[in-house]
């Protein structure tokens, strides 16, 4: 599964890279200290394996855009998925001249298109733009501010305090899924449970997987509902207008590849985005001054943040050289996204948080054909999140001293375990 894929990458990284320093959103000291090694540099993973890690703006943008680093982990198994005997006989090839071992794997999964390459990539990334019209993304702007708000209000109604991330940053994007495969009302809470307990990597393995069994249960239920009686959205859309049609299989792993990338990442740019201006009260105080900086205020909270990581990897399928290093054929690449956002030569300033700042690109959405596809879908979701948050509750503060929140250092996706506030 794509979580499983990406904590397995968590497992073999160094822990000077992922432990933090005191500030939570600044990027962990020893990854800061890495960039003195160069915008790309060699780095040797947890279970002996040589690996890539991108450092700088413009060198992540090369690899990301450049076809001959993959996003196939099935067929070009990724460094972390080799057992430590694995990686030796590699090396001992290797220096006998022979391909890299473990690729040209044939076995895939049906429709994480995450994890393919074009031309596979391309016909169901497409199906998916075409589901994803202005249409449909207007009509969740209006629903996604009644939700925003029925959410505070019910914040408001039980008292003068909350668990922001329970009671507000994960229903948001959870209803919106919800809202965009066609999830009946009264099926939510059961759908809600099982991905919370999916997703969440601090679950049991057997806890895990039987969430993980019963919302693929779920879906497929969903799909066969959507046959029978199509509606509005977007599921139904894929099953009806896609050409030539799509699986049931293909389908299933599609919704779980939106549901997975839409969910875990917004709730937390949500929830750590409220902290991080919270915590900056100039940047805050000129945002309520001004709320038309709102959708500068996303893209820099997006860029400051960088919440998915070290969470972006390639695999190189040729021999490529970026930014002055060769990359063998076989070599598994790790994107430093929160150094290449702060990549001095590219943002001044960088480790500030300025809700003025100039609109330059940043990676936060990563680039190339798997830019994320939900993008505008999350500025919206955290437009009208973070706006209706502030203009509601105007008062609103942290609950506890700042140290005290629960940071998910554990966590692929940075963010919040709970952000303990109050508005009184
Ligand atoms: C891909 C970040 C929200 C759906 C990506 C990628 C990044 C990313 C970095 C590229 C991964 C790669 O190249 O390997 C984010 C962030 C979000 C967010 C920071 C929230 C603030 C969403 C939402 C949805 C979504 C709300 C959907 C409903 C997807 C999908 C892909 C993707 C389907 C895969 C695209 C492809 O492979 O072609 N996202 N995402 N994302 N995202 Fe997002």
């Amino acid at each position: 599964s794509p979580a499983g894929s990406a904590t397995a990458m968590t497992r073999v990284l160094p822990a000077d890279m992922t432990e933090r320093g005191k500030c939570p959103f600044d990027p962990a000291p020893g990854l800061e200290r890495r960039r003195g090694d160069g915008a790309v540099q060699p780095l040797t993973l947890l279970n002996g394996a040589r690996a890539v890690l991108v450092t700088g703006f413009e060198e992540a943008r090369a690899v990301l855009a450049d076809p001959r680093f993959s996003s196939d982990r099935v067929r070009h198994r990724d460094a972390s998925q080799l057992q430590p005997h694995e990686v030796a006989e590699m090396a001992a090839a290797a220096e006998r001249g022979e391909a890299p071992a473990g690729t040209g794997v044939e076995s895939r999964t049906d429709g994480m298109f995450v994890f393919m390459d074009p031309p596979e990539h391309t016909r169901l990334r497409r199906l998916l733009t075409g589901q994803f019209t202005v249409r449909r993304m207007k009509a969740l702007e209006a629903r996604l501010t009644e939700i925003a708000v029925e959410h505070i209000e019910a914040m408001q109604a039980r008292g003068t305090e909350a668990d922001l991330v329970a009671a507000y940053a994960l229903p948001i994007p959870s209803l919106m899924i919800c809202e965009l495969l066609g999830v009946d009302y009264a099926d939510r809470e059961e759908f809600q449970a099982n991905t919370a307990i999916a997703l969440n990597i601090n679950s049991g393995d057997e806890e895990r997987a039987r969430a993980g069994a019963a919302l693929y249960g779920f879906i497929q239920r969903l799909v066969n509902e959507k046959r029978e009686n199509p509606t509005d959205d977007l599921l139904s859309g894929l099953v009806h207008d896609s050409d030539p049609p799509l699986t049931d299989a293909q389908l299933v792993d599609m919704a779980l590849v939106l549901l997975g990338a839409g969910h875990e990442t917004t709730a937390n740019m949500l929830g750590l985005g409220t902290l991080a201006l919270l915590e900056n009260p100039d940047q805050l105080a000129a945002l309520r001054a001004d709320p038309t900086l709102i959708d500068n205020t996303v893209e820099e909270l997006l860029r400051y943040l960088s919440i998915v990581q070290l969470g972006v990897t390639r695999v190189a399928i040729k021999d490529v050289t970026v930014g002055g290093v060769d990359i063998p054929a076989g070599t598994t690449v790790v994107i430093a996204m929160p150094e290449s956002n702060r990549d001095p030569r590219q943002f001044r300033d960088a480790d500030r948080l300025d809700v003025h700042r100039h609109r330059t690109p940043h990676l936060a959405f990563g680039h190339g054909v798997h830019q994320c596809l939900g993008q505008q879908l999350a500025r919206i979701e955290m437009r009208i999140g973070f706006s209706e948050l502030l203009t509601r509750l105007p008062n609103l503060r942290l609950a506890v001293p700042a140290e005290e929140v629960p940071l998910r250092n554990d966590m692929q996706i940075f963010g919040v375990h709970a952000l303990p506030v109050t508005w009184a």
